[in-house]
């Protein structure tokens, strides 16, 4: 298999489904578009990872689905997120670059599945650090796998540890609150996490990200950095500024085609919902799940015509990403269809 991504992801299922042998192709196996050249990215060697130097002591770990970041300071070693998917490699990759001690773990936003490692590295000897918006998170639900930090701050943070300086910085919710920038000026890396996916659609439902206009400005504020390279967390690769351009043009598709989708139901509402109206006397969920599922996927065939081919997985999540778009365009942006005032 090309992608060792789906490897570390499909262990688990491949480990508990090997009795059954190999996996024909059957009616129903969803057959997506191929995947284009830009989204495919370092082989991953057999070891499950693979390490990116990014200069003067910058490193990208990768493996193939998940993304986490390091620097080598003459002092100590910080460490920007552990996704479980690395876990222990990321050790590995740190150890087999460098001989100094890890002391510092920055976390970029709660979520376990970029920080359910973080507590691998909770030696007693490394300060862990992260926005205070992460910090309630994860007070909220305390797991062991994700150790509280001992640092927190509101708006920004430069972090000095030796010759390496990080700029911490916080412009509001996006993907989720408490979300950072991490941004390494010497070596012009910028890292934030679940916004923009490199050669890749946003996975699901915008990358399920909480608060979608500040998602969709966060593209804005990426572009104001000077940056060589990006690092969002997933997938491949790493990105440059073409990814992000890229994405949100994707973006502003989307909401564009889906605006449009919203209108055309509107007029052709009776024709959409009488059957289930008829169906389901009383029942207005049903009804609605009817309207919506319409509209979103009238969004995402239009949106598809255009993006696959051009970025991966444009048809995977095409129905997801469209839903959720309606959705915003329905409670943030007061784009109502036939649900406005009346
Ligand atoms: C900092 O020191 C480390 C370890 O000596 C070195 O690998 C790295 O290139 C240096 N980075 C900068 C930004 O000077
Ligand atoms: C170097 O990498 C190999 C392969 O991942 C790993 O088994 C080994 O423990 C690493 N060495 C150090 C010192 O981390
Ligand atoms: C809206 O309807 C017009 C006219 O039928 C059609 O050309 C357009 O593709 C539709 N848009 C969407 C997003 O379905
Ligand atoms: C979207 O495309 C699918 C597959 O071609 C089709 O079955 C469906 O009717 C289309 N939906 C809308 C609302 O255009
Ligand atoms: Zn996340």
């Amino acid at each position: 298999m090309r992608f060792p991504t789906l490897l570390a992801i499909s262990v688990f299922f491949t480990t508990a489904l090997s009795h059954h042998g190999h996996f024909p192709r059957s009616d129903d196996t969803p057959i997506y578009a191929p995947i284009p050249a830009t989204a495919v990215g370092p082989v991953i060697p057999p070891t499950g990872y693979y390490v990116q130097p990014l200069g003067k002591g910058a490193y990208a770990v990768l493996d193939g689905s998940y993304q986490s970041v390091f620097f080598v300071s003459n002092k100590g070693v910080i460490v920007v997120d552990c996704p479980p998917t690395l876990g222990h490699n990321l050790l590995y990759a740190i150890g087999n670059t460098t001989s100094i001690p890890v002391t510092h773990f920055v976390y970029t936003h709660s979520h376990a599945d970029h920080n359910g490692g973080a507590f691998l590295f909770d030696t007693g000897k490394v300060t862990y650090i992260a926005h205070e918006e992460t910090l309630l998170r994860l007070k909220e639900v305390p797991d062991s796998g994700r150790p509280l930090p001992h640092v927190t701050f509101k708006k920004n943070k430069i972090l000095k540890v030796g010759n390496q300086t990080l700029e911490l910085s916080y412009k509001g919710p996006n993907h989720e609150p408490g979300n950072i920038f991490v941004y390494a000026p010497v070596q012009k890396v910028l890292v934030l996490i679940d916004v923009v996916f490199p050669g890749w659609i946003p996975f699901s439902e915008l990358a399920v990200s909480e608060n979608i206009p500040g998602w969709i400005e966060a593209h804005e504020q990426i572009l104001e950095y000077d940056f060589d390279h990006y690092i969002g967390g997933h997938l491949s690769r790493t990105g440059v500024r073409g990814d992000v351009v890229v994405q949100r043009e994707y973006l502003t598709d989307l909401m564009e085609n889906c605006r449009e989708a919203i209108t055309n139901s509107t007029a052709l509402i009776n024709e959409i919902v009488g059957a289930t109206v008829a169906g389901n006397p009383g029942n207005g969920w049903a009804t609605f799940k009817t309207y919506l599922g319409y509209t979103a996927n009238a969004c995402a065939n239009k949106t598809s015509e255009k993006w696959v081919g051009r970025l991966g997985a444009a048809d995977v999540f095409a129905y997801e990403n469209a839903y959720k778009m309606v959705e915003v365009l329905r409670l943030d942006y007061d784009f109502l269809g036939p649900f406005s005032v009346v």
